[in-house]
């Protein structure tokens, strides 16, 4: 009876998601509405065109409690030259292994690109998390950097392609200290679980850490957790749609009007069209414990955060995630007392 029960649910939600990419696929377009599929004449107040916006759920439930407790902490913790301090404050049982600090700049003396690696014997987790950009040069030089190359394949399981500027600097932590300290825990703790996380640049770098891990064979994508905060677009539509598929736990957590979800979608350069893997969650409100969100059975458009104005964004909506001024409560090593860090 329950195999049964599964097998139709299971069913079901092929068939659901089936028929919308059956449709898009045949170059038709699929009305979200009223799930009918049709020609451009088709009267629809959203059309979906493409297969990674088929509505569909995400493989495993969104854990707000998850997220804000310990997610939150390991991505805040990587502001903290000692990430230490915060899992002192918050998790305990976490441990860090090492901080890797590579120097990502042609230009500027104060631009450098940080990770550490950390570990949790209770957990049974080994983590992974990167710093987001620090600084007006940082922002600077990336941007001119991602405009300028635009983006390449990196990857032999997919021809998708990532920002260059992206791959580069996770390349130089990567070889400069993290896949050694990696491979060191894996070899201690070859049981655990992996988590890939970080918050703005630190989440760009996160999505090309999980894809170079799973590229090069490290660990499988079923023994990952990837969750980031306030990412840009860095991939192409066929990089969104492997990374999608691979990842069956892969959540982007964006804050309400937070800008880097309404940044120019096309690149010129390597006339690029860049898309979000699923699955985004939404938080319309300042993400206090017990705010709502929404889990978005989308990928990319007019859906979550896309729905909001983008002449109506505010930068400090990227600084705060789950009411937390995160750079200002990870430099102070994440006190339990949060009300200091929340919002204006
Ligand atoms: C389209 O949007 C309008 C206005 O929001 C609404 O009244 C109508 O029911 C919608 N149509 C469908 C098919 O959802
Ligand atoms: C990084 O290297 C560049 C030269 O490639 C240099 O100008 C810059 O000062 C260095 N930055 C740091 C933080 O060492
Ligand atoms: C840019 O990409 C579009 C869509 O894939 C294609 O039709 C067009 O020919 C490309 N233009 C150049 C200059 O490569
Ligand atoms: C928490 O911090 C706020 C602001 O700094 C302070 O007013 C409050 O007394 C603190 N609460 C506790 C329980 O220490």
């Amino acid at each position: 009876m329950h195999i049964n029960l599964l097998l139709l649910v299971s069913c079901f939600s092929f068939v659901f998601s089936d028929s919308c990419s059956n449709c898009v696929n045949s170059g038709k377009l699929w009305c979200l509405q009223n799930s009918q599929c049709g020609d451009t004449t088709l009267a629809c107040n959203t059309s979906i065109t493409v297969p990674l916006n088929c509505p569909s759920p995400p493989q495993y439930g969104y854990d707000d409690e998850f997220m804000r407790s310990e997610i939150m902490v390991l991505t805040t913790a990587a502001q903290n030259e000692n990430p230490q301090l915060c899992f002192n404050n918050q998790i305990p049982t976490m441990k860090l292994y090492k901080v890797t600090t590579a120097n990502c700049s042609t230009v500027y003396n104060d631009v450098t690109c940080v990770g550490y690696t950390a570990y949790d014997t209770k957990r049974k987790v080994i983590s992974i998390s990167f710093k987001g950009a620090h600084g007006q040069d940082q922002i600077k030089e990336m941007t001119d950097n991602c405009v300028k190359y635009g983006l390449e394949s990196y990857y032999t399981v997919t021809n998708g392609m990532i920002f260059k500027c992206i791959q580069d600097s996770f390349m130089l932590i990567w070889n400069g200290g993290m896949q050694a300290d990696l491979r060191y825990l894996k070899y201690k703790y070859p049981s655990f679980e992996l988590w890939v996380n970080g918050h703005s640049l630190g989440s760009s770098l996160a999505w090309a850490a999980s894809a170079w891990i799973v590229n090069i064979g490290l660990y499988k994508p079923d023994d990952m957790k990837v969750v980031v905060m306030g990412s840009m677009r860095i991939s192409d539509y066929n990089f969104a749609a492997w990374h999608t598929q691979t990842f069956s736990y892969n959540f982007h957590i964006l804050h309400r009007s937070d800008p880097v979800a309404h940044t120019p979608t096309f690149v010129a350069s390597t006339n690029t069209t860049l898309f979000y893997p699923k699955t985004e969650v939404w938080y319309n409100n300042y993400m206090n414990q017990g705010d709502p969100y929404q889990v978005c059975q989308e990928a990319d458009g007019p859906f979550c955060s896309g729905s909001v104005d983008p002449k109506a964004t505010q930068y400090i909506d990227h600084l705060y995630y789950f009411n937390i001024d995160l750079p200002g409560w990870g430099h102070a090593g994440c006190p339990m007392n949060i009300s200091a860090y929340a919002q204006p």
